[in-house]
């Protein structure tokens, strides 16, 4: 069911980064969609049990990084292990954004979000944020397409 879903509805390949005090951390998710316009509201599901959640709801700030075609493997990096028990940052420069939450130098574009609310759906929250500040780091390079075969093997 989940690789028809995945074959069905295009999603692009993003890292969610998060602060609360000297904690910083961040996690691949392919389930981010713009919701509104005016206010601009970006939403993104992530499950209770992701450490980046952890950082998301005690500081009510998250970052969308956005990730290019040939930036798979970073997105394995933060797709396939925990920030409770690695420093995903220790080989990844960042700046802070104005809220605190890392910017991965290398993502082509970033927006910071402030939570407004949160949704518990299955085994998800949805958890949508009014976009605070952003940019466009690099413009020439071609968004990655989450594909099922990219990241958990098979076709
Ligand atoms: C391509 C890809 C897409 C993913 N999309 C999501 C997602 O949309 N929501 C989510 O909660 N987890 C998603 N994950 C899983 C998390 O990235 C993964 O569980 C991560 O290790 C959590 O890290 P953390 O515990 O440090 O927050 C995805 C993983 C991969 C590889």
């Amino acid at each position: 069911m989940q690789e028809l879903i995945s074959r069905t509805v295009s999603c692009g390949v993003y890292i969610i980064t998060a602060r609360h005090g000297d904690k910083i951390n961040g996690m691949t998710a392919a389930w981010v969609t713009q919701v509104s316009f005016k206010p601009a509201l970006v939403g993104v599901a992530v499950s209770r049990q992701r450490y980046t959640y952890e950082l998301i709801e005690a500081s009510r700030v998250f970052c969308i990084n956005a990730v290019s075609r040939e930036q798979v493997q970073l997105a394995k990096e933060f797709g396939f292990k925990t920030g409770r028990r690695v420093d995903k940052f220790a080989n990844v420069e960042y700046m802070n954004a104005p809220k605190g939450s890392p910017i991965i130098k290398a993502a082509y574009a970033y927006l910071e979000c402030e939570v407004v609310q949160t949704v518990e759906m299955g085994d998800h929250l949805f958890v949508a944020g009014r976009v605070e500040t952003g940019a466009v780091l690099n413009g020439q390079v071609e968004p990655l397409i989450f594909r099922w075969g990219d990241f958990f093997g098979g076709k």
